[in-house]
């Protein structure tokens, strides 16, 4: 009995070993091939837009690349009125977004598709974590769509071409002196790059 045990809790750890190694690999490849992979912001980091109330706490917010929802929830417990939502593009961490929604019914809806899509002339504000290629394929939209007056908060990586309002550090993922940009839409557009 303690051997089949033994040989069980082997596989297992042999299976999830390979697993892993396969994901990785995978993320390095879209990485390689300049894909935001997922990775939560850094609870500091979102501490610190909490207590600096860098986001509204009424009207619509989206995460735009949203990963999970982390930061979604983290502002509905905190009392933000919402709606709150995220668009993320990969199916593993919006799948398990939407199940940790169900478990804890939130009213954080997490829709899986491109960012681009989302209804940025409702929002109040878009948080952003995400690197230059995403960003720049993102700045367009939100040029186009975003109500002056909408706030643009962009964890650890500027957008191309704004101009913030505001630059606050935290500790990121990136470094813990890790930049926060706040935006305001109209004021902050700035050249074409
Ligand atoms: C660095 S993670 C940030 C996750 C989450 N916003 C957070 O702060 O915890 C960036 C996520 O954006 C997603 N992503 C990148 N570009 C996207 C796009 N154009 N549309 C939807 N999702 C996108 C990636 O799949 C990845 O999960």
């Amino acid at each position: 009995m303690d051997t089949l045990f033994l040989l069980l809790a082997l596989f297992a750890a042999v299976v999830l070993t390979a697993a892993y190694a396969v994901h990785t690999f995978i993320q390095l490849i879209r990485l390689h091939r300049g894909a935001v992979p997922f990775v939560r912001s850094d609870r500091r980091l979102v501490k610190k837009i909490l207590d600096e109330q860098l986001l509204p706490k009424q009207g619509m917010i989206l995460d735009l690349g949203c990963g999970d929802g982390t930061l979604l929830f983290a502002l509905e417990r905190f009392g933000y009125a919402g709606p709150l939502i995220g668009y993320e593009h990969s199916i593993h961490p919006w799948a398990s977004g939407i199940l940790w929604a169900r478990i804890c019914g939130s009213n954080v809806r997490l829709v899986r598709g491109d960012a681009s899509h989302a209804p940025l002339e409702k929002a109040s504000a878009v948080y952003l974590f995400l690197l230059e290629e995403a960003l720049l394929h993102l700045r367009q939209p939100l040029q186009a769509s975003l109500a002056p007056g909408a706030i643009v908060v962009s964890a650890e990586f500027a957008v191309p071409g704004w101009n913030p309002i505001r630059i606050l550090r935290a500790h990121g993922v990136t470094s813990r002196e890790a930049p926060i940009y706040v935006y305001r839409a109209g004021e902050s557009w700035g050249q074409e790059v």
